[in-house]
């Protein structure tokens, strides 16, 4: 039975008590209120049961290294973390139908655009705490106090080793370019990654410039759209491509991977940080990060999961199995990724990236990027 139900049984025979209490007999006066107090407490802690022990996580994430977190969690709390694990505009979807009776606290998702779209669905409350307000930094913060990063990575440009140099790099407004045609490796423009990259640029550079943009990239693609980032970099091992977009941690989940060929496929590749001349703007960021639901049945255990997240055992956690970058500066990028070298990042507001999605979107149509 739900503890809901024993707690609301329980009140109810409670107040049946007392009022038998007044019509038979008020004697005994002592006696009737250890009784009120018996019941009190068995009410009070049948809610308790029901609104301390857990968190319900509603997750975009898919990286193993969150199954570690949330049992290290739970181990040090008790709390128990449940996670419901969907696409963003579906779990988005299920907040807004679920209303006030969702059981979720936390949605987790892994571009700022789409926590964006969920302030905008007004889904989410603000978070106010201190201590994850001194765990993150500042440029990956949520200006309008709504959402929380975790970690943040990198969408950058993977070479291959053999066939490029690395002086034949630099921007991403480069990657248009004639030296290119029919060596670029990319996934397709369905995928949140890459509408979060071209939201920047919308942003960044504005419509007319970013329609040659996408023309030009479009015309460099070595073969169409297809696979995830992963594929693109073993495409580059296979001799299909040359240069390829993706986010940072998939180097060093390849490079850690069991298997051979992707060991082989990241060791084929080296990373370039775009961007980076003393006048340009710095490299496409995206954060992974939380909102907190309008009606969290579970704020308070909800907010202790964000703080321990953010917190330097679990941001060491994050890096040293995930490959992100921690959100908090405290804590330093695992040594593969640090090997890497720093890099000045794009200091866009992250909205932006929700906020241009859609003009984003309408310039990968226009340009036939599949
Ligand atoms: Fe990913």
């Amino acid at each position: 039975m739900q503890p809901k139900i024993i707690a609301d049984l329980l009140y109810l025979f409670l107040i049946i008590i007392i009022n038998l209490q007044f019509r038979i007999t008020l004697n005994n006066i002592k006696m009737k209120n250890y009784i009120i107090l018996f019941f009190s407490l068995l009410v009070f802690f049948s809610c308790e049961e029901n609104s301390t022990n857990e968190i319900n996580i509603y997750s975009k994430r898919h990286y193993q290294v969150d199954i570690k977190q949330y049992e290290n969690f739970e181990k040090i709390t008790g709390i128990k973390v449940n996670v419901i694990k969907a696409g963003d505009d579906e779990l988005l979807e299920r907040l807004k139908n679920e209303g006030k009776n969702s059981p979720a606290d936390l949605f987790v998702t892994v571009d700022a655009g789409k926590l964006q779209k969920g302030v905008e669905m007004g889904l989410f409350q603000k978070i106010n705490s201190e201590l994850i307000n001194s765990n993150v930094s500042d440029d990956l913060k949520d200006v309008n106090g709504f959402w929380i990063p975790i970690t943040y990575r990198a969408r950058l440009l993977v070479y291959s080793n053999e066939r490029v140099n690395k002086s034949e790099l630099s921007t991403y407004e480069d990657l248009a370019s004639d030296k290119w045609r029919g060596r670029l490796l990319v996934r397709s423009s369905s995928n949140a990654y890459n509408q979060a990259l071209m939201s920047s640029l919308y942003a960044n550079l504005g419509e007319e410039a970013i329609l040659d943009w996408s023309s030009g990239v479009v015309a460099n693609f070595a073969r169409d759209p297809k696979g995830n980032d992963r594929d693109q970099v073993k495409a580059i091992a296979a001799g299909q491509g040359d240069i390829a977009i993706v986010n940072s941690y998939y180097i060093g989940l390849l490079l850690s991977s069991e298997k051979q060929s992707e060991v082989d496929a990241g060791k084929s590749v080296s990373v370039f940080f775009p961007n980076q001349g003393k006048s340009q703007r710095g490299t496409h960021i995206n954060i992974s990060g939380f909102a907190m639901t309008k009606n969290a049945p579970n704020k308070e255990n909800a907010m202790k999961l964000l703080e321990y997240l953010t917190g330097v055992e679990a941001q060491n956690t994050y890096v040293n199995n995930s490959y992100e970058y921690p959100a908090n500066p405290r804590v330093k990028p695992s040594n593969l990724v640090q090997s890497w070298g720093d890099f000045k990042r794009d200091d866009l507001d992250l909205n932006a990236l929700g906020i241009f999605r859609e003009d984003a979107i309408k310039i990968f149509d226009k340009t036939g990027w599949k």
